[in-house]
């Protein structure tokens, strides 16, 4: 884990935008360009997690792992993600829009408390629950089983109990998912209809790559959301002017959130691994290496953003940033994530004048992702 992220991205880009880092055994990418053209490059391969049948005791897990669209390669990858993004349209997210916004309401109900665990984490999961069709009852188990996932997935080298719960959680997760599947009664508008429908027009996806591809949904957008949530309001908290802002003009939620994906996003660094020995930059890199694109470090890129640390509501350009990747493997969850994140947004411009941080802040335990364990605050309600 890098203690400071961004004084690591400074020195990489001091020296020339991309270098080893010894500390993650990896080549860490910080230069826009090159990082564009990386995450475009098919002899860097998003296959971290291996392919091929899963062996080991961490057999369970890497199954569900080489099932993710983010882990896996072209041809593979191009049937998966046709077959999920006919299940998952714009139309499914418009449908979500109202359910999120109670569910934003009744969370931020607070003053004074954890905006972490009160609404950051609780919020994502239940909007994802909805678009199952789970019903409320059993919300808290999705959110365990997707929290003890999630700290798997994000680790370098996760410790032993880390590795057990998530064990756990996948030996829970996919019989649940697996009976929701199998009972499903043709017909119905979540997400798991879309799938079943879209496998049956398709190229027949399996019952294990249905139960995956849910999984992903929890995987790839429970804690990315969670900890950008968590980024936002500290944003909030420390430039208040941003709340009025917003009064004043609510579109303004949005640039709320471009800029927060590009100044502190809640992935930091994707992962690859070359195939082939290749030039990245200036520098060599043999086969096998493993590459770490930062989009963090590119979003901070001068060249492309001018006085990059400082966070400006109205940066011209703001959607150039990469917080949501680029190219084959660029977040199927972006416009959920929008449409969540502006209405956390509107919603805290609504009932609070300012938001006071009580405490100090922690970081979860990730090179890869960023985001808060905690984040007592103070929502100071308006006159
Ligand atoms: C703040 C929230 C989020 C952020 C910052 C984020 C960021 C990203 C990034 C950077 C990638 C590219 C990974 C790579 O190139 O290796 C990605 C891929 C992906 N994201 Fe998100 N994501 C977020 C939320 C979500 C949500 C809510 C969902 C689903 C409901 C989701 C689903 C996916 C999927 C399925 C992929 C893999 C796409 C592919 O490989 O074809 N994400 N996301």
């Amino acid at each position: 884990m890098f203690e400071k992220p961004t004084q690591v991205w400074e020195e990489v880009r001091a020296a020339g935008g991309v270098a080893r880092r010894e500390e993650i055994g990896a080549w860490v990418v910080v230069d826009y360009e090159i990082v564009r053209q990386g995450l475009r490059d098919a002899r860097l391969s998003s296959a971290v997690a291996g392919s091929g049948p899963a062996e080991g005791p961490l057999a369970p897990l890497l199954e569900v792992l080489r099932d993710q669209l983010f882990l896996m390669d072209p041809p593979r990858h191009r049937r998966l993600r046709k077959l999920v993004a006919k299940a998952f349209t714009p139309r499914s997210v418009e449908a979500l829009e109202e359910g999120a916004k109670d569910d934003c309401a009744a969370l931020l109900s607070f003053e004074e408390g954890d905006v972490v665990s009160r609404f950051a984490y609780p919020y994502p999961v239940q909007v994802i629950a909805r678009l199952f069709g789970i019903p409320a009852h059993e919300h808290a188990a999705f959110r365990d089983w997707s929290n003890d996932i999630a700290a798997f997935v994000v680790q370098h080298k996760p410790p032993r109990e880390v590795v057990a719960n998530a064990l756990r959680a996948v030996s829970e997760i996919k019989p649940f998912l697996r009976e929701r599947v199998r009972s499903r009664e043709p017909g119905g508008d979540d997400l798991l209809a879309e799938l079943l429908a879209a496998r049956d027009e398709g190229d027949g996806m399996t019952e294990d790559e249905i139960v995956h591809t849910a999984m992903q949904f929890l995987i790839a957008g429970h804690e990315t959301t969670t900890n950008l949530l968590g980024n936002i309001v500290l944003a909030l908290a420390r430039e208040p002017s941003l709340l009025d802002a917003v009064r004043q003009q609510p579109s303004l939620a949005s640039a709320v959130v471009d800029e927060t994906l590009r100044h502190d996003p809640s992935v930091q660094m994707v992962d690859r691994i070359a195939t082939e020995a290749m030039h990245i930059g200036e520098k060599h890199i043999e086969a096998g290496d493993r590459v770490m694109l930062s989009v963090a470090g590119a979003n901070r890129d001068p060249e492309v953003f001018p006085d990059p640390d400082r966070f400006i509501l109205e940066r011209p350009n703001v959607r150039q940033h990469l917080g949501f990747g680029f190219g084959i493997h660029v977040c199927l969850g972006a416009a959920l994530t929008r449409l969540e994140t502006r209405l956390a947004v509107e919603r805290l411009a609504q009932i609070a004048a300012r938001i006071e941080v009580e405490g100090p802040l922690r970081y979860r335990p990730s090179t890869t992702h960023r985001g808060l364990v905690s984040l007592p605050a103070r929502l100071v309600s308006r006159p």
